[in-house]
Parts: structure tokens; C-alpha cells; sequence
């Protein structure tokens, strides 16, 4: 039994308070100050004692990080009205518009003294409005359409540098709307986006598009494995503090402990802004985000409202666009590189040319058929981009500067590493090595295996595994955790202390948690989010032994392609054989994403619903019911709906409904299967 929280003795509440505002602490300094004082270790050793004492008191309160995750899938954003206009911003590309926009400040305000002017860099992601009331998080919005934007709560609030409550250090008003942009550190976007390739899902243009698309999930779960940042640039509407300039906000944000913007500078006058501008141009590439400018501020408020705003835009603000870091040069040749599934992903050998401050030789592109769509030929001249550290991408061809001399670029027909046959699955893109024994793959296999988000063992990464390999030390999995210290030494650089270092850290990656490990193991399709699913159905490794495709299709959000990988892989007693040698050499498995009966008792369990047409009840009441009782609410039609729900003028979701044979049942037969 649980206990109440009147019941819960004042020093467990002490205990969880100090817990909670420890935590908030070392989250802050991770995530917004990127400077941790304690372990990760240490940190999960502090969170785990927070968990045990709240589910043994029951006794939760609002800004425990507990409460950043967990929150179900919804079924549609909810419309939230801003309380004052979110505008954008008008641009300026050349230092004269600068100059110009200077010259009509001072006329508006009747003035020919110089201006005190903010500048920041200009971030490029998701604009957001964060509504605190007395000082606790109510709200985070997107900027939508200006004046009506969408809840997006439950997602932001898994970002750890969101503050749940305002440090109570800083003088806290009892209402504040805070805005800022909501974007993506460039190297995680990469990592992201070759996640993606290698499981066959859509890639995304740019971090901005990553970032938004990150925080338009319906499922916060989704959200959370992003890693997201947040750089907070203004204000809407606040009661109960006045704040006099933009430097002052900055100020109290920081204090508050929100992220602010990497740079702000306080200038006199606009050549003094200019130089400001080119110091955050100069540190672009140096930024792990992406920047497409600089944003100039009026400092003073109460200027701000002097000037006042246009249609979109204020007057006393302005962007100033950096310009893309675009080049031409020629494109040598193209060439494949292996990933760990076998697709062979093209990239090109340029010509070297310097782009904002780097030399450039290679450029990627994203497969077979981009080439196609663009018509590249090797020999042509192209325009290349490169924005901030990102692999620099090909824009186009200039074809008329062709010679005539240009060749046509070739599918390859064999697998660049190991010479094999490759093939193309229908509906696929993607060209693959077909041998098991490519040690291209093999290489990625490994690397991909160590990495940070699967087994996570330090000082296994792609060099170490490229010279651990190339000396025939490791080929399989099983064959790290046969490594010993011996051979290690014999190797260029291994002393005896890195070498034992790696011993250790594999040692120390034997006790992982099932769904790391799922996805650790490669299997084609899945990646970090569908291995959680797995691990959520699936309380040990054992159970999934000769899982059947349809057992795994199942499972919400899982469709044909991944449920015949997984079923696939666990299917290969050679798989499953390595599975065992695994565990007999020390792997053990904790699965703390396992859905218990308490979820599964649910007498809705597992069941996806759909409501169309009238019910007799409101329909928010009705998806509620669904959910209380473990069930799940789709938004749109497919075969994986269990039970449409018709009321009164279904529209033509019925049809479809009849169409794909689904169960179709009236809010009286959904009463009577309940009470049942
Ligand atoms: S101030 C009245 N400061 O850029 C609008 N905006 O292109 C005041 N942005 O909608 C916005 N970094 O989403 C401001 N340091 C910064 C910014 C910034 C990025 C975004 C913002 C705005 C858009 C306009």
C-alpha cells in the first residue's frame, strides 16, 4: 500500500526536497552551464534514491525531475492564444541597411545621440513561449501563426535546460511569458540524421527542421531521445517585475537559471554594433550551433515602445544575415563508404577549396538517387555549402560550365570495401553490401556497438576499433569481452593505463540496460526508440528468442519493415548463439522501461481506439476514458486501429473503416465492453 502523502514523515519530506533541488542543481550545471560537478554515476545514484522515495510516499511535488517524463502520447496539439504577438524580424544584409536602420531609429526618436544597441547571435531553430506562473512552468508554446501557436508542454518539458521552476534566487514574477528558440547542437543533428540513414528513415534537411520536427511529436518519448537546447532572447507579457532593457533581462534570465544567448554584447552606436556583429561571424564555426546571423536590439524598453512595432516586425530590432559559407570548386570523382548495415552511401572528392575558414576536399551526399535528381557528374564544377561544422553538402551542378568531358556517375555494382554483390530492396533507396563478412561493416558493427547511446564504452571508438580490428583482435561483439590487457600493450598507443582504462570501461559496460543493448546489437531498422518499445514489451532478452513477426507488429508503431528485421534477428540461431556467448561472459541486463502488469492489467491494454462522428459524450471525455484504462487514441486511420468508434455523421472514416475491415462499434457497445 501506498501511503498518503498527510501520513509522510517531515523528514522524508525534508529528504525529497534537498533531493530534488540537488538534482535541479546538477541538471542546470550540465545542461545550461555544460560544466557538471558531480558524475553521471552519481547523478543517476541521487535520481534513484528521489524515485524509491516517491513511489514508497507517494509524495510528488511539481519540480521534481521525475516529473519531466512519462507523459502519454497525445492525440492533437491543443491551440494556445499567445497573450501578445509573437513577431519575426525584419533582415539586413549589408552593413548600409545597418546603417540605414540606425538612421531611422534616431529620427524616430528625435535624436542624434548614438544608440545603445544589444547584439546576439540569431538562432536557428523553433521559437517558443514559456509561460511561468509564480515561478512554475504552465506552459510552453510554439509561435504557430504569431497569435495562436500549439501546447507543447509535455515535450518541452523533457528538455533538462527548461527550467520546471524559476531559481527562487531571482526575483520572481508572479506571471512571465519567456521566449526563445528551441534548437539543435550541429554534431547531434549528424548523429542524428546517420541514425536515421541507417535505419531507413527519412533524413531532415537541417538542425532547424530537427528541432522543430522534434518538438511537433505527438509522443513525448520521442522528444526526450533528441537532444535538445534552448537559448531564451525576450519577453511577452509580464506581471509583478518591470524590467528596463533587454541587457537587464539577459541578466535576471541567467540568474534565474535559463539558458541565455552565447553572446551578448552591449554597444554604443551602430559601428559599434557592426564590430560586435563580425565577432559573432568570426566565432560561427566555432559555436557547436548553427547561426544564420546576428539579432540588434534598441537596449532601453522604454525606447522599444517608442518605436513601436510594423505589421510583422518591431522597429527596434533587426537581424543581420551572415552570408552562407557557399563556394565552387570541381568535383573529382565520387566514391561509397559502408555503414554498419551495409548501405554504401556516396560521397565526393573535391577539388580543395577554403569555405569560412576551412579547407574542403569531401562532401557528402545523402544516396544514390540525390545524384540522380541533381545531375552531378564527376568533372563538373558544383556549389558547394558548408553551415558551421556540418559536412559540407553539394548544392548544384553549374552545367554551364560543362566541357563535355563530364562522366556519368555509376550505381556501384560491387561493395567498395570488400568487393561483394550489393542489392536494392524494393521501395528502398538505399544500396547495400550483401556479405556478412565485410569488414567495413564488421568495423562500423563494433564501433556502432560501443558507442555512448548503446553499450557506451569509453575509448572503444572508431580508431581504437579500426586498430583493434586491423590486428585481428576483435571481430565479433563476444570478442570485446574476451579482450585482455596483454595484447593490448603490444599495440601503438596503448601504455599500461589506457590500456587498462579500456579493460575497465568494457568491464563496466557488462551491466547495461536491455533496451541500450537492443539497440547496441544493430539490428536493421532499429534504432534508440524502437529498441525502448521492445524493451517496454519485453521484460528480458530471452523473450524475444523466435519472436514472431506478428507478435512484434503488434506493438503500437511498429509496421512490416521492423517487425520482420526484429523477428528476423531473433529467428538466426547463430544470432541467438552469440546472444548466450554474450551473457556467459558477464553481459547482465536490467530492464527499467519494462511496462508491468500494472500497465498491462489495464483492461484496454494494447488496444488502439479511433472516434469518429458524435458521441453522446464529449469527445476529450471519451479519449480520456480510453486512455485511464490503458488504451490508446489514434488520430488517423489504419489497419493497426483495433475499434472504430461511430458516432452520429461518421464522415468518411467509416467507409474507409469498412473498407479495411476493421471493427466497427457504436459508444453503447464501447460502454457495454467496459463495464464488463
Ligand atoms: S528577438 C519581435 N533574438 O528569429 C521578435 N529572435 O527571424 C523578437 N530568433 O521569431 C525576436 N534568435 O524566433 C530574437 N537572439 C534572438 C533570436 C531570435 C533567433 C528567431 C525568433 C524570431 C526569428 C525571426
Amino acid at each position: 500500500m501506498k501511503k498518503q502523502a498527510e501520513t509522510v514523515p517531515e523528514y522524508i519530506k525534508k529528504e525529497i526536497e534537498r533531493l530534488i533541488k540537488d538534482l535541479n542543481y546538477h541538471c542546470y550545471r550540465y545542461y545550461v552551464l555544460d560544466s557538471p560537478v558531480i558524475s553521471d554515476e552519481e547523478y543517476d545514484h541521487l535520481y534513484r534514491k528521489l524515485v524509491e522515495l516517491e513511489n514508497t510516499y507517494n509524495y510528488i511535488l511539481p519540480d521534481s525531475p521525475t516529473q519531466r517524463i512519462g507523459a502519454p502520447p497525445l492525440d492533437k496539439f491543443d491551440k494556445v492564444s499567445h497573450s501578445e504577438p509573437m513577431l519575426s524580424l525584419d533582415n539586413a544584409f549589408s552593413h548600409n541597411e545597418l546603417i540605414e536602420f540606425d538612421r531611422r531609429i534616431k529620427r524616430l526618436l528625435e535624436t542624434n545621440n548614438d544608440i545603445q544597441y544589444t547584439v546576439e547571435p540569431k538562432y536557428d531553430g523553433l521559437a517558443i513561449e514559456l509561460t511561468y506562473i509564480n515561478g512554475f512552468l504552465a506552459k510552453a508554446s510554439t509561435r504557430g501563426d504569431g497569435y495562436i501557436g500549439e501546447d507543447v508542454t509535455q515535450n518541452i518539458k523533457t528538455i533538462r535546460s527548461v527550467p520546471i521552476k524559476i531559481e527562487s534566487s531571482a526575483e520572481v514574477p508572479e506571471y512571465i511569458d519567456i521566449r526563445g528558440e528551441i534548437y539543435m547542437y550541429l554534431k547531434d543533428f549528424n548523429k542524428l540524421n546517420k541514425n536515421r540513414e541507417e535505419s531507413g528513415e527519412a533524413l531532415f534537411a537541417n538542425p532547424r527542421n530537427a528541432a522543430a520536427g522534434s518538438v511537433r511529436q505527438l509522443d513525448p518519448a520521442i522528444t526526450i531521445a533528441r537532444k535538445l537546447h534552448l537559448a531564451c532572447y525576450g519577453i511577452g507579457k509580464v506581471s509583478g517585475k518591470d524590467f528596463k532593457k533587454q541587457e537587464e533581462l539577459i541578466q535576471w534570465l541567467k540568474n534565474a537559471r535559463f539558458p541565455t544567448p552565447a553572446i551578448l554584447r552591449t554597444v554604443t552606436g551602430i559601428e559599434e554594433a557592426i564590430r560586435a556583429i563580425d565577432e559573432i561571424s568570426s566565432k560561427r564555426t566555432v559555436f557547436p550551433f548553427e547561426t544564420d546571423g546576428a539579432v540588434i536590439k534598441v537596449n532601453d524598453f522604454e525606447l522599444q515602445k517608442i518605436l513601436g512595432y510594423k505589421t510583422r516586425e518591431p522597429r527596434w530590432a533587426i537581424a543581420f544575415k551572415f552570408q552562407a559559407h557557399q563556394g565552387v570548386t570541381r568535383l573529382i570523382e565520387i566514391k561509397g563508404s559502408v555503414g554498419r548495415t551495409g548501405v554504401i552511401t556516396p560521397y565526393a572528392i573535391l577539388e580543395p577549396l577554403r569555405l569560412g575558414g576551412v579547407t574542403v576536399s569531401r562532401s557528402t551526399l545523402h544516396n544514390w538517387d540525390e545524384i540522380e535528381r541533381k545531375d552531378i557528374r564527376e568533372g563538373d564544377y558544383i556549389v558547394v555549402e558548408r553551415a558551421g561544422d556540418v559536412i559540407p553538402h553539394i548544392i548544384m551542378p553549374l552545367k554551364e560550365r560543362r566541357t563535355g568531358r563530364e562522366r556519368l556517375i555509376q550505381r556501384p555494382n560491387k561493395c567498395p570495401a570488400c568487393d561483394s554483390g550489393v542489392m536494392r530492396e524494393e521501395g528502398e533507396v538505399a544500396i547495400r553490401c550483401v556479405s556478412l563478412d565485410c569488414p567495413a561493416q564488421i568495423q562500423e558493427r563494433l564501433i556502432h556497438f560501443a558507442s555512448r547511446g548503446a553499450m557506451n564504452i569509453d575509448g572503444l571508438g572508431e580508431r581504437n576499433v579500426n586498430l583493434l580490428y586491423s590486428n585481428g583482435l576483435i571481430k565479433h561483439f563476444e570478442d570485446i569481452y574476451k579482450l585482455k590487457k596483454e595484447p593490448l600493450l603490444k599495440l601503438p598507443r596503448f601504455a599500461e593505463k589506457s590500456a587498462q582504462n579500456l579493460i575497465d570501461a568494457i568491464e563496466k559496460s557488462k551491466n547495461a540496460q536491455l533496451s541500450k543493448f537492443l539497440f547496441a546489437l544493430g539490428i536493421p531498422h532499429v534504432g534508440e526508440y524502437a529498441a525502448r518499445m521492445l524493451a517496454e514489451r519485453f521484460s528480458k532478452l530471452e523473450d524475444l528468442y523466435n519472436v514472431k513477426a506478428e507478435t512484434i507488429l503488434n506493438i503500437k508503431q511498429m509496421g512490416d519493415k521492423l517487425s520482420n528485421a526484429i523477428s528476423g534477428f531473433f529467428n538466426d540461431s547463430k544470432n541467438l548463439q552469440t546472444l548466450e556467448l554474450l551473457k556467459e561472459l558477464g553481459i547482465k541486463l536490467t530492464n527499467p522501461d519494462f511496462k508491468d502488469d500494472k500497465d498491462t492489467k489495464k483492461p484496454l491494454h494494447g488496444l488502439i481506439f479511433l472516434i469518429t462522428g458524435t458521441v453522446s459524450i464529449p469527445r476529450k471525455e471519451l479519449q480520456d476514458i480510453i486512455i485511464k484504462l490503458g488504451g490508446h487514441v489514434a488520430s488517423s486511420i489504419s489497419h493497426k486501429i483495433d475499434y472504430l468508434i461511430a458516432g452520429q455523421d461518421p464522415g468518411s472514416k467509416l467507409n474507409k473503416a469498412k473498407s479495411l475491415n476493421l471493427k466497427i462499434i457504436s459508444y453503447e457497445d464501447f460502454l457495454s465492453m467496459i463495464s464488463k
